[in-house]
């Protein structure tokens, strides 16, 4: 069943994606070359409850932190580390979730560290736009389907893959609702989009294959190639216009 939210509960949404907007604004200064990725949980987890949230990930499923950290060819649900060390060429996906007052806020980023190459500047690029192509489908009427394609077709007709094995997901009271929104398929088909639903929509996108593989941490998903992945994710709420991105400053 999907949720669709009253504008009571949008308002409680707002907050908790403020606070994840905020977070991952202020990682875009804080993430340096020599910091550990524990120490940028530490940041996300401190700034999380300074601003009045609960970080949402830890403790989810048995995740151990609160914030998801991958870097490089790891393409989601890092989990940090005090022995892995940001280093000049990297690119860090950091993914926040936020609960206030009972509601869900979720969004990701890929920070570059320093000087990255050319590649890796434009998988970042191609990845966020095709977040953008995204929400600019998530219009009353349409469908999740129509969601799905644009994003795929903004991906692969940059010679790059999107990954399959995670999607998107409606999100509210819970981390993750009903639908699914994955990051590949066909127009016309899925759900209709409605006033008032509220989604993450998040392309995961490889340089090489779409295909993944999980760690022996039973957490860290890296590419199965192992070429560069980034990931870019906003909680947006269907409206009667264009869709508020609510993870947004
Ligand atoms: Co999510």
């Amino acid at each position: 069943m999907i949720i669709l939210k009253s504008p009571q509960e949008l308002k409680k949404m707002r907050k908790s994606c403020q606070i994840v907007a905020k977070v991952i604004q202020e990682l875009k200064d804080y993430i340096k070359e020599g910091l550990t990725t524990k120490q940028i949980e530490q940041f996300v987890e401190n700034l999380i409850i300074k601003m009045g949230g609960i970080p949402a990930f830890k403790g989810y499923r048995g995740y151990p932190a609160s914030a998801c950290i991958s870097i490089n060819e790891q393409v989601v649900h890092g989990i940090p580390s005090e022995k892995v060390f940001i280093k000049e060429g990297d690119i860090v996906s950091v993914d926040v979730g936020v609960l206030c007052e009972s509601f869900y806020g979720d969004g990701a980023y890929t920070y570059p560290v320093g000087r990255i190459s050319e590649e890796a500047e434009r998988l970042l690029r191609v990845t966020e736009e095709a977040l953008y192509k995204g929400i600019s489908e998530a219009v009353q009427g349409k469908r999740v389907g129509d969601i799905s394609y644009a994003i795929q077709m903004h991906v692969e007709s940059n010679g790059f893959s999107v990954v399959r094995a995670f999607v998107g997901h409606g999100i509210g009271r819970s981390l993750h609702e009903e639908p699914p929104v994955p990051n590949f398929g066909s127009k016309g088909v899925g759900p209709i989009l409605k006033k008032g639903m509220t989604l993450a929509i998040e392309p995961m996108v490889n340089v090489g294959t779409h295909e993944v593989e999980i760690l022996s941490d039973g957490w860290t998903a890296v590419t199965k190639d192992g070429s560069l992945s980034a990931h870019f994710e906003h909680t947006i709420v269907i409206t009667e216009g264009e869709p508020e991105i609510l993870t947004k400053i």
